[in-house]
């Protein structure tokens, strides 16, 4: 797809569009009224506003035949990329900030409706295309790193070791929730997801852990690295397209669950990192910057992080 100019377009400030053509007024709205009224009832509400954008966008930039097939093309083969291990769609969807927004909406959708308390509820932020549910339930002190994973890694690991844990708290009290779910998983400091590498161990840097009787949980696992978003299918196309880069700053995601709770969806970003303030996918929020201390007297980690999730009652 290059870049030409649509007619006469002298004024040197558009590339596409920019000429005013006069469109048919009528074609929107009988689009629009083609909607009957067995329709869902959902649908039937947001359609004509998608519509009314829809053609708005295409009206504004004069998009043309060409580009509308480029366009069904690039969407056919974020399909037929996607599968169990890849979300191709998914990530296009985050290179577009849309999953950002839409975890917005719906978090702002949920605090409204929750029982807002004495303690700011943890923001969320976008799941990403690598959650993989069924994680192994493990005792809370475990590790999460297989010894064959740090192998592989040929060292780059072995700084990397962290100690993290914390409490799972209530909003609307602040007090500890025990039995809370808290699902961890992170990339490997090679920048890859276990899904994403035929050699490293299933499940690698992923597990599920309950917290105690005081809401606390402990995980050994490994400060993470930032790692760039695959750009080897129409997302990297279309992140070339646009001159930007695809890198994500390191980051560890959860998702926290507790009886009469809403679910936690987030992540946690190392202060220190690279990319904190150009997320390819526009992930950070400031509240969920973390710091990660050097850990003293312990073989088995380096680095240690303390984190508390505040989760709204339902
Ligand atoms: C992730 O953090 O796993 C992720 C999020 C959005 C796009 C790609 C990866
Ligand atoms: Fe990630």
């Amino acid at each position: 797809m290059s870049p030409k100019k649509h007619g006469n377009d002298d004024t040197g400030g558009s590339v596409h569009g920019g000429n005013k053509l006069a469109y048919d007024q009528n074609f929107t709205p009988q689009v629009v009224a083609a909607t009957g009224p067995q329709a869902h009832p959902r649908m039937a509400e947001i359609m004509p506003s998608l519509l009314r954008h829809l053609h708005d966008f295409a009206r504004e930039v004069n998009l043309t035949a060409a580009e509308w097939t480029a366009a069904v093309d690039f969407i056919n083969a974020a399909g037929k990329m996607s599968d169990n291990t890849r979300n191709e769609t998914a990530l296009i969807c985050d290179i577009l900030g849309l999953e950002s927004l839409v975890d917005e909406i719906t978090s702002k959708l949920l605090i409204q409706g929750a029982n807002a308390g004495a303690t700011p509820a943890t923001p969320s932020t976008v799941l990403g295309p690598f959650y993989r549910t069924d994680a192994p339930i493990l005792p809370n002190g475990s590790s999460i790193v297989s010894a064959d994973a740090f192998k592989l890694w040929n060292g780059k690991g072995d700084d990397m070791t962290c100690f993290v844990s914390g409490r799972v708290l209530s909003a609307s009290t602040g007090n500890p929730v025990s039995s809370a779910m808290v699902d961890i998983w992170l990339a490997g400091p090679d920048g890859l997801y276990e899904q994403q590498s035929a050699e490293v161990p299933d499940m690698n840097l992923r597990g599920r852990f309950q917290t105690d009787a005081d809401g606390r949980y402990s995980i050994y696992c490994l400060r993470p690295t930032p790692y760039g978003i695959p750009d080897d299918g129409p997302g990297g196309a279309l992140l070339k397209l646009l001159d930007r880069h695809h890198w994500r700053p390191a980051h560890i995601h959860f998702i926290v669950s507790a009886e009469g709770h809403n679910t936690l969806t987030t992540q946690v970003f190392d202060r220190e990192g690279e990319w904190v303030k150009n997320d390819s996918v526009f992930a950070v929020k400031d509240e969920l910057l973390v710091d990660f201390r050097a850990r003293e007297d312990d073989d088995k980690a380096k680095w240690t992080l303390e984190y508390d999730f505040v989760l709204p009652e339902v």
